[in-house]
């Protein structure tokens, strides 16, 4: 795979960069709640540019339905780029249309712009390679060079990521390289004990990943609302908690292997439920109970891990050598349902541990509840990405940056 150091070698002044970021933030509004991926592509964005290319920054934003939405432009995320950068960053109102051609024309060397969100072109994410290979030709029409930037997104198999490398001269930005780096640190040679956190809202999300590091963990502790699956799956009633009843064959075949292979499975001891799902605008005091995982009332619903559970796991977590974790506790965009994040989050910090946080999610939680990203080994900028990768998938961006 060929560096950004190697292309910034080569020479890249007064030439126009397509950079394939992932500035795919959490918005409230207009109101960028976490920052983090906008910061992650800082290092490329200004290498390039100041070594005099003309940087066109493009990503995708939500998942708009292959047209303009106003709800899912990406303005905001170019305003938070130039304050970031502290310099002036043009925005194009379109993807390849007139506006686009007009402000990368524009360009002067060593300045960005960034052009509007690629999935409003229908072309971007579709499964017909001659739509995605028609949308992936106009956009080399803006660009000399490629570079792969947008971790998050390179288990995508879409025109910006997979197609547009193709055409252009392209290499890898350095937040591919520090993500690909980390991972390969949890897939050869890892240290042990290696322990695993998962959580989230859907186990099917998670099934892939728990296949494959069931060969690979020591320990695979579970909470957010996959839990309540694994807890029914023990014959445990979970109220009107989330439930993947399909699921329930899979995770017990999963629940099984783990105890034939030695690998400790843990699931909660005491959750906090509540009748209703907690108001996350107002932040209204919830009042949640806490509840045995065994005991959880017909008219309730669990919403993050409970006391004993946030104990458990900090032991579970404390002689680690290296955690993977992806996806929250509980609600924790709620303070009443955040204790079982922040639990796993400072059980990380207090660890000496190689700790890697991925997922979206996580990675949020973890800046929202006001922890320091350093103490962590990595933040990883990738949900889907991070867990395809670690099972070991062929990830369509990564493979498109090797040749
Ligand atoms: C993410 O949030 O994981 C990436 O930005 C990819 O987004 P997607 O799941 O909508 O493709």
């Amino acid at each position: 795979m060929k560096t950004i150091d190697q292309l910034l070698a080569e020479g890249v002044a007064g030439k126009r960069v397509f950079v394939r970021a992932d500035l795919n933030v959490p918005l409230d509004g207009t109101r960028i709640t976490d920052d983090g991926r906008i910061r992650a592509v800082l290092p490329t964005v200004t290498k390039l540019a100041e070594a005099g290319a003309r940087v066109v920054v493009a990503s995708h934003l939500g998942r708009p339905k292959g047209a303009p939405d106003p709800a899912f432009s990406l303005a905001p995320a170019a305003a938070r780029l130039g304050e970031l950068l502290g310099a002036d960053v043009a925005f194009a109102a379109d993807t390849v249309g007139e506006s686009a051609k007009a402000v990368v024309a524009g360009l002067a060397d060593g300045h960005v712009a960034v052009i509007e969100n690629l999935r409003f072109n229908p072309g971007e994410t579709s499964k017909d390679d001659a739509e995605r290979g028609a949308f992936a030709d106009q956009l080399a029409g803006l660009a000399d060079l490629y570079v792969g930037d947008g971790f998050g997104a390179v288990h995508r198999k879409h025109a910006s990521v997979y197609d547009l490398p193709a055409r252009l001269p392209h290499a890898a930005g350095y937040l591919i390289a520090t993500e690909v780096a980390v991972l390969k640190k949890l897939t050869e040679d890892v240290k042990r004990p290696y322990v695993v956190v998962l959580g989230g809202a859907k186990v099917s999300d998670k099934l892939g990943v728990i296949d494959h590091l069931l060969e690979k963990a020591d320990r695979i502790l579970i909470g957010g609302g996959m839990a309540y699956t694994f807890l029914k799956a023990q014959g445990y009633e979970v109220g009107i908690s989330l439930l993947q009843e399909d699921q329930i064959p899979t995770v017990r075949e999963y629940l099984e292997r783990a105890k034939a292979k030695g690998v400790e499975f843990v699931l909660p001891l005491d959750v906090l439920v509540s009748p209703e799902f907690p108001d996350l605008k107002t932040k209204a005091p919830a009042n949640p109970s806490v509840v045995a995982a065994d005991a959880i009332p017909a008219d309730q619903e669990g919403l993050d891990i409970g006391p004993e559970t946030r104990k458990l796991y900090a032991s579970k977590l404390a002689d680690a050598a290296t955690v993977f974790w992806n996806g929250p506790m509980g609600v924790f965009e709620h303070p009443d349902y955040a204790e079982g994040t922040r639990a796993v989050a400072q059980a990380l910090v207090d660890s000496p541990a190689f700790s890697v946080v991925g997922g979206g999610d996580s990675a949020a939680a973890v800046r929202i509840l006001g922890f320091d990203e350093k103490a962590f080994g990595h933040i990883s900028t990738g949900g889907g990405a991070s867990l395809e990768y670690l099972e070991g998938k062929t990830l369509p961006g990564l493979a498109a940056l090797e040749d």
